[in-house]
């Protein structure tokens, strides 16, 4: 197993004066959180992706953490992404990839994750949507998909190295912004996509209410 942690985007939707996964959940940054979480799979390694400007200041604050690649982070997620593979081998069983931001993802179904992507090629956590989703149209509602087969996507995701390469190759050549890794396997028809029922612990800290959920969740959190 290689892990990607993905930690260099900006937060601006945070709109702190630095990147979130710096700030400090019940004392702890949030990029150490996730990380420190992730060894307890014992990766092979872990490659953190980084905002050029905060190189140094990871590396320090992974310092003795061996298993740690730091790489300087791309524009979009998505370059990020591409990076990392970079320095994925094909010979790799699986490629681990997941949100710095979403710092309490569940352990055992990320053990799940891995194992159905062993099995299918690609596997991803997700959670049954708890809002009604409707599709709108200049401000006005047009339609409403079922919400039972609606999943909220989340990450760990997993992927066997070939089929995600080949995606993030053939993204080279498309315009198109994908949010997750799931979406391109989906795009370029290269693989099914087990879900993993995740846990509605697992947030992405994205808005500053996000903070204040993330607070409790740290204190009450149960290890799994
Ligand atoms: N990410 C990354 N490289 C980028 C953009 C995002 O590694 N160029 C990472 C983020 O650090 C985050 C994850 O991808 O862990 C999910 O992205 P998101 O929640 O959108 O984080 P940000 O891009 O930092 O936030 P915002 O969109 O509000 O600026
Ligand atoms: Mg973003």
């Amino acid at each position: 197993l290689t892990a990607i942690i993905l930690a260099a985007g900006k937060g601006e939707r945070l709109s702190l004066n630095i990147p979130k996964q710096f700030i400090k959940i019940n004392g702890k940054e949030m990029v150490r959180i996730a990380v420190e979480r992730m060894l307890k799979l014992s990766p092979k390694d872990i490659i953190l992706t980084t905002p050029k400007k905060y190189i140094e200041r990871t590396k320090k604050l992974f310092e003795g953490v061996d298993k740690i690649i730091i790489v300087e982070g791309g524009r979009t997620r998505a370059e990020s992404v591409s990076r990392a593979l970079e320095l994925v081998d094909e010979d790799n069983d699986v490629v681990l990839i997941h949100d710095g931001a979403r710092p309490f993802f569940p352990i055992d179904k990320t053990v799940e994750c891995i194992k159905a992507a062993e099995e299918y090629g690609a596997a991803t956590l997700a959670v049954p949507v708890k809002d009604t989703i409707a599709m709108s149209s200049d401000h006005n509602i047009v339609s409403f998909p079922d919400r039972n087969k609606l999943w909220a996507v989340q990450t760990p995701q997993c992927f066997k190295p070939s089929i995600i390469k080949k995606a993030h190759e053939l993204l080279k050549k498309d315009n198109f912004l994908p949010t997750d890794d799931t979406s391109l396997i989906i795009r370029y028809n290269l693989s099914e996509i087990k879900i993993i029922t995740g846990d509605y612990y697992n947030i992405k800290i994205t808005y500053p209410s996000d903070l204040l959920f993330a607070e409790v969740i740290a204190k009450k959190f149960i290890d799994k």
